[in-house]
């Protein structure tokens, strides 16, 4: 018998992953309660999904935050318990070959709006925190505040692809524009890079002669509406063990990255 998980999400947009994660708690197929909803965009149809459920939901104005960071940079517009250098060392969103202003820039910005998600979420203690079509890059000033352990890892992710190929914003449209005969989505807990995390499932749809981009993101979007909650379940049945796994002979350089197994 499972454990009964409270989870919350963050969403930016139609919030269909959202919804068949709130149907799988109603419908007992995930031992869990969605506790909150947060977006990035109060247009997110995600939104009335969670009023309709009565699970309550906030706001916060990344747009205006980064705005307003961007203009006054000081240390008195950034949350009090940030270290740039610290951030700058731990993410691997960007890599050495990027301008280092623009870097700090996105990072003040977006810890910035993160200390509001932070605040927003403090009233609703959660268990697992699942990122439903979020579409920001959370930084590792958010990750570490909700990780306290990072081989506890409790923000889960899905993406339209299946990683590491195509990581990014389009996972469908560059696995369709590449030619790929085979699609698919991945649910995978963040790390401090962009979509690289250690992967917990992934499903996989065949691409037909016929098909076009839409009927393809139909189908992922099928395929992730059964993924996401299967995950989830495992993660609520304590089933999901981060290791560290090295292949000292693999490559050139010693393989060494986390993996999750399933138990
Ligand atoms: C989903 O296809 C999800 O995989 C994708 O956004 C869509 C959200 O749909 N997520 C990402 O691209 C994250 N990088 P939904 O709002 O209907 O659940």
């Amino acid at each position: 018998m499972s454990r009964k998980i409270r989870i919350g999400a963050l969403i930016s947009g139609g919030g269909t992953n959202l919804q068949a994660i709130i149907d799988s708690c109603e419908s007992g197929k995930i031992s869990g309660e969605m506790v909150f909803v947060g977006t990035d965009n109060p247009a997110a149809m995600g939104l009335k999904r969670a009023e309709k459920h009565k699970i309550p939901s906030f706001i916060v104005d990344y747009p205006h935050i980064i705005r307003s960071v961007n203009r006054h940079p000081e240390p008195a517009n950034l949350p009090e318990d940030f270290s740039l250098d610290e951030i700058m060392q731990k993410q691997s969103i960007f890599s050495s070959e990027n301008d280092p202003e623009t870097i700090k820039k996105f990072l003040r910005s977006r810890a910035a709006a993160e200390a509001e998600l932070l605040k927003n979420m403090t009233p609703f203690p959660f268990d697992l925190l699942v990122l439903a079509g979020f579409l920001r890059n959370l930084t590792p000033y958010f990750i570490d505040r909700v990780n306290k352990d990072s081989m506890h890892p409790r923000i889960m992710n899905i993406h339209p692809a299946l990683l590491p190929s195509f990581p990014g914003v389009d996972g469908y449209g560059d696995t369709f524009r590449y030619g790929c005969k085979v699609g698919g989505c991945t649910v995978h807990f963040i790390d401090y890079g962009e979509d690289s995390g250690p992967i917990i499932g992934q499903k996989a749809f065949p691409i037909e002669p016929d098909d076009t981009l839409d009927s393809m993101k139909k189908k992922g979007l099928e395929a992730e509406w059964k993924l996401y909650p299967e995950c989830i379940q495992l993660f609520a049945e304590n089933r999901l063990h981060v290791e560290t796994v090295s292949f000292p002979g693999a490559r050139k350089k010693p393989y060494c990255r986390n993996i999750v197994l399933i138990r």
